[in-house]
């Protein structure tokens, strides 16, 4: 239920007169939270936690079977040194490019397709204009799965996810990736957290990741532990076997 505008309008101008006192990035963060547990008051169950399944709903958690075999990382860094050298990779959020220059350096890839809805405000095709020239980085404006949907079946090594974080925007990029990677390619999805503390909103990673494994069998190979909790997996259907 959406909050009533004077009572949002209340808490506004109580955080703005605490903000205005404030002395630093702690204090404001401490009135954020005030205003956010007062607004989630009615969330809460009865030990005083606000209950997210009655905001976001229930999901399907993963057993044993899907993590047996998984292997920790203590970064997405490392865990991309794991993957084949010289194949073909892509990844789906480029942002700066920061990241694709790391898989570049790092993995060597034959090809690297980039995904993004916006490739200009990074100047990303200035910025790989060699790679690019050389055939070795080929890049795909507009939304993410829609561009890999145009790909061929069985083409990719390992996809990287990192673009729209949503339950619905997860599903769909798994729905077009998990047919263009080869029988025995990894989806790897950034950000395996219900939500992001940097944002402030849920993230449907989760969710879309643990369907994934129980509907269709896929297991969690790789879990690399991220910047502030934004963790890594990677994901495999085949080769997956639990003994
Ligand atoms: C978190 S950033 C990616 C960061 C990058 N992977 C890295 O690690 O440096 C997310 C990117 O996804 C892109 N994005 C969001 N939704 C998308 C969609 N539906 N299709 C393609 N790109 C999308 C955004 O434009 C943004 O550049």
């Amino acid at each position: 239920m959406i909050p009533s505008i004077s009572r949002i309008r209340s808490y506004a101008q109580r955080i703005s007169l605490k903000w205005q006192e404030s002395s630093g990035a702690k204090e404001d963060l401490e009135h954020a939270r005030a205003a956010w547990a007062g607004i989630m008051e009615k969330y809460k169950n009865d030990v005083g936690v606000v209950d997210f399944t009655r905001i976001l709903g229930d999901y399907p958690m993963l057993g044993d079977e899907h993590v047996k075999n998984c292997r920790m990382f203590s970064s997405r860094e490392n865990l991309i040194l794991e993957m084949k050298k010289g194949s073909h990779v892509a990844e789906v959020g480029v942002q700066k490019g920061t990241f694709s220059q790391y898989i570049l350096e790092n993995n060597l890839p034959a090809k690297l397709h980039l995904f993004d809805l916006d490739f200009r405000t990074f100047k990303i095709a200035e910025y790989f204009a060699e790679q690019i020239k050389a055939g070795q980085v080929i890049l795909h404006e507009g939304n993410s799965s829609t561009e890999l949907a145009k790909l061929p079946d069985r083409y990719f090594d390992f996809i990287y996810i990192d673009g729209d974080h949503s339950y619905t925007g997860v599903q769909r990029d798994i729905a077009a990736a998990k047919t263009r990677i080869k029988e025995d390619g990894y989806l790897i999805f950034n950000d395996y957290t219900f939500w992001s503390p940097a944002e402030c909103i849920p993230y449907g990673v989760v969710q879309a990741v643990n369907e994934l494994c129980l509907k269709e069998g896929w297991k969690l190979e790789y879990f690399a532990l991220g910047w502030f909790m934004y963790c890594d997996v990677a994901v495999r259907k085949s080769r997956s076997i639990i003994p």
